[in-house]
């Protein structure tokens, strides 16, 4: 991937001499594509308009190139959808399913699975199982519709992640890590601490890694104190990479060994198949505990479907057991963090702020840098998101203050520290090209020189208010 397709790169070899460098290209050919359009600068304003300023709101025919998410827009391989043609729909016991399961504990390595229809349905199941109100779940660093779960059966999350996650410009290679003293403090002074919820990549501090050591130490501080430790597996396989890569030892383990000794140090986890798992939709929830999953089977036929496949097609669950076995090679791997280190690094070269290092499945602006006289409650990462989508069609994420949403117990807004615009790149989709166009556009909006004053909020759902809100410009 990094040969670049720019202007003149530095030739390769001067007479004599060796190869600098060896480029790679992804594991995979195109054989099937979907064409997009670029539209013009003024359907693009009304485009926006009509969707309040809210990326979500978009219709995707309008879009350029979309990096709202890599949530279930990854494309599937030719074997995953031959997969698909082998679905067994029958109601109870499909054979897809035993065929998930088993790839589920080959390479997660927990005992119990319940299929859900995505991470969200594992979320509701498993804080329902394990919460009771006044509990305090602890966490490195929340996540929308998993602390939405968690309010939502009674608990009060608190933010335990190292304080490096916070600061967009640190370059600590493992922003994920809990801060072990402030686990400890939470759990001797809170009065009930049911699970630690810990996520691997964390989505809302830049993707950022937790290292393995640091995943064995909670888990031994943690058994100190009798409480379990859940897993947000949702890009595990991502978070093996970068500890393949920085990690001390680890440089010649494999992926998929790394991702099984990771998951050992946790009691289960839930799961949004629509990322690592390379398919557009499905999720599950895992445990070891026999008790517990006794519990989570019965809760899932009254919310997701029965618990031979939890609101999935028989076909969905063969295309995801297909996707969790290729989403573990290394050449996979390789190829889907390369691609989002080769835009960083078109990004870092023009002065753009980002944060750094750069995450598993996406590229993370600054939006404070950006406007850095625009008071957070104007949503200067909505306001952002809002100005890449005029510029060239390109589709982003806010991830700030809307997303963060509001304190349950005084309905003020949170503010969070990181007031970021996500470009979420989606796996095996967009080429090289497709990055150098994003790169291109982020670097023009960055320089323009007339500033937006910022947003107004005009409509605020109650509930994950990012999702459906609505804004003006003032
Ligand atoms: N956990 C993490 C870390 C996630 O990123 C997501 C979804 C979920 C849980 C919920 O899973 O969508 O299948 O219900 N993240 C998407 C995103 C929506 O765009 O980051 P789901």
């Amino acid at each position: 991937m990094p040969n670049s397709s720019t202007s003149s790169p530095p030739p390769l070899r001067t007479a004599g001499q060796q190869l600098r460098r060896r480029s790679w290209a992804e594991p995979w050919k195109i054989k099937m594509v979907e064409p997009i359009r670029l539209t013009t600068a003024d359907q693009r304003a009304a485009a926006l308009t009509a969707a309040g300023y809210n990326t979500f709101l978009l219709r995707s025919e309008d879009v350029y190139i979309d990096l709202l998410t890599d949530s279930g827009t990854s494309a599937m391989s030719d074997w995953q959808w031959a997969g698909l043609m082998l679905g067994d729909e029958a109601y109870a016991g499909s054979k897809n399913f035993y065929h998930l399961e088993d790839t589920v504990r080959r390479h997660y390595g927990y005992r119990h699975l319940i299929p859900t229809h995505q991470g969200r349905g594992a979320e509701h199941i498993l804080s329902q199982i394990l919460i009771r109100p006044g509990d305090t779940v602890p966490g490195n660093m929340y996540f929308t519709t998993t602390r939405y779960h968690q309010e939502h059966a009674g608990a009060r999350f608190v933010d335990v992640v190292i304080d490096a996650a916070h600061d967009p410009a640190d370059p600590h290679p493992f922003k994920g890590n809990v801060d072990l003293a402030k686990l400890e403090h939470v759990l001797t002074t809170a009065e009930r601490v049911p699970y630690v919820c810990l996520a691997a990549t964390v989505n809302m501090a830049g993707g950022q890694p937790v290292s393995l050591a640091n995943a064995r130490a909670v888990r031994e501080l943690c058994s100190r104190h009798g409480v379990p430790v859940m897993l947000d597996a949702t890009r595990a396989v991502e978070n093996a990479w970068f500890i393949k890569c920085r990690e001390p030892g680890c440089a010649d383990r494999t992926c998929a060994d790394i991702l099984r000794e990771f998951c050992s140090y946790t009691d289960g986890c839930t799961m949004s198949g629509k990322k690592d798992p390379l398919v557009n939709i499905g999720g599950w929830l895992s445990l070891n505990d026999d008790a517990l999953a006794d519990k989570a089977r019965n809760l899932v036929v009254v919310y997701e479907g029965l618990h031979t496949y939890g609101g999935m097609a028989g076909r969905d669950m063969e295309a995801m057991a297909r996707g969790i076995e290729e989403s573990v090679q290394d050449d996979h791997m390789r190829a889907r963090v390369g691609q989002v280190e080769y835009l960083g690094e078109l990004l870092q070269s023009a002065g753009v702020p980002i944060v750094v290092p750069v995450g598993g499945h996406a590229i993370y602006l600054d939006a404070r840098r950006f406007y850095p006289d625009m008071p957070q409650d104007q949503f200067p990462a909505q306001m952002l998101a809002a100005e890449l989508y005029l510029d060239a069609g390109v589709r982003a994420m806010e991830r700030g203050i809307v997303s963060a949403g509001r304190d349950v117990r005084t309905g003020q807004h949170h503010f969070p520290k990181l007031e970021l615009v996500r470009l979420t790149i989606p796996r095996r989709v967009y080429t090289q090209a497709h990055m150098d166009v994003v790169a291109e556009s982020v670097e023009a909006v960055y320089h323009q020189p007339r500033k937006p004053r910022g947003l107004r909020m005009v409509y605020e759902p109650e509930y994950l208010r990012f999702f459906q809100a609505r804004f003006e410009p003032i």
